[in-house]
């Protein structure tokens, strides 16, 4: 919802509409190409998309690289015509990083918004709101469903984040399930006073509480086969090296493959959380951001897109995304599925994440077998 979004959007724009597609945005910022099925009048529609927003500091891919693949297999159809129209969507702030709260623009698509989370603030204290009204749209229509009638099918390209098929050897990858997560806001009071004067006896240290607290996390999070635990931002204030930290911002971030392993261990974190807090005479709150479940792709689609990329010459193992993606929030109203694409090094959220063209090839070559067999079903 930043200028910058602006651009992408003209710059897909541009290219679907030289595709012969209908291009929109929807109220909560996501872009939209449609291309016609052979019948104008049939309302099937085989929807294909990833987000365009991105992390602090990113690589090029994260996102992105689904849209991109989404239009080139478009691209690729050379003006053939389907049974079912293709509906390319480019998702609007899937990331959560303004407002710690991630999928606004698969949720708003599924009509999962509401006024609880348009009133959310970002570190400016700009609503959610007020970020679409200043990028041009209007926020009161985004809390109804958008989804567009006769979708069967979601399918979204993602490059993996992980080292998994690198060490397989594999370029592709097909998703069975992905990590339910958990998000929180966590906030530790104290009292800020004089770096020199107060003995160490009489502070109320709020950084140093937080600081306890998290190797406890890290601590407890390698206890857990598969669990994964981060505190990926702190913001201490008044933050000056002659001041005591009175105050301590903090996020929770949390996932695995099962529900009731992932709510127990939050519900702990912030157990201990609140005996560090109490023991050091702190206050504290957290703030629940997100609970999303873990969620099961489509299996028959699963077979279908392991099927595909055989046919590229890719025997794709089945896997757990530890990553969340639009597709878990796609999956609760259509059968959805996702192709994962081989991570150099295993590395994204960081500016050195990659993609090997061959991979990228070998992907769009999946999707249009992928495309066939759905043509003749
Ligand atoms: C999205 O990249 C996530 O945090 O899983
Ligand atoms: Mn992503
Ligand atoms: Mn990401």
């Amino acid at each position: 919802m930043c200028p910058a979004m602006h651009d992408v959007h003209a710059f897909l724009s541009n290219w679907m509409r030289s595709l012969d597609m209908a291009v929109a945005v929807d109220a909560i910022g996501n872009l939209h190409g449609v291309y016609p099925g052979r019948k104008q009048n049939s309302e099937r529609r085989l929807l294909i998309g990833s987000h365009l927003d991105t992390v602090p500091n990113a690589g090029a891919f994260d996102g992105v690289v689904g849209v991109v693949l989404g239009i080139a297999l478009v691209q690729a159809l050379d003006a053939e015509r389907l049974p079912f129209a293709i509906e390319i969507i480019g998702f609007s702030e899937e990331e959560g990083v303004r407002f710690n709260t991630p999928f606004l623009g698969s949720r708003g698509l599924i009509g999962r918004v509401d006024d609880n989370l348009l009133g959310r603030t970002d570190e400016m204290g700009i609503t959610i709101s007020d970020a679409i009204r200043e990028f041009g749209l209007d926020p009161s229509v985004s809390r109804k469903a958008l989804l567009p009638s006769g979708a069967f099918a979601y399918l979204e390209f993602h490059i993996e984040q992980g080292p998994i098929l690198e060490h397989l050897g594999q370029p592709l990858g097909v998703v069975k399930t992905i990590a339910g997560q958990s998000r929180y806001s966590i906030t530790f009071i104290g009292a800020a006073n004089h770096a020199g004067t107060t003995p160490m006896s009489l502070r109320r240290d709020a950084l140093a509480g937080a600081a306890e607290w998290i190797t406890m996390v890290e601590a407890e999070a390698n206890s857990i086969a598969n669990l994964v635990a981060t505190v990926g931002s702190i913001k201490s204030e008044p933050r000056a090296g002659n001041v005591i930290p009175g105050f301590v911002a903090a996020t929770l971030d949390l996932r695995h493959a099962e529900d009731e392993i992932r709510r127990n261990m939050a519900s702990e974190l912030l157990d201990e959380a609140d005996q560090i807090a109490g023991r050091r005479k702190l206050g504290f709150c957290a703030e629940s951001c997100l609970d999303q479940s873990a969620v099961g792709m489509d299996s028959a689609l699963v077979y279908a897109l392991q099927r595909a990329a055989l046919k590229a010459g890719c025997d794709a193992p089945l896997m757990t995304s530890g990553a969340g993606h639009d597709a878990m929030i796609m999956a609760e109203k259509i059968p959805s599925v996702m192709m994962f694409i081989r991570s150099p090094g295993g590395i994204s959220h960081h500016a050195d994440e990659s993609v090997l063209v061959g991979d990228v090839e070998l992907a769009v070559s999946a999707g249009m077998h992928f495309l066939k067999e759905l043509a003749t079903e």
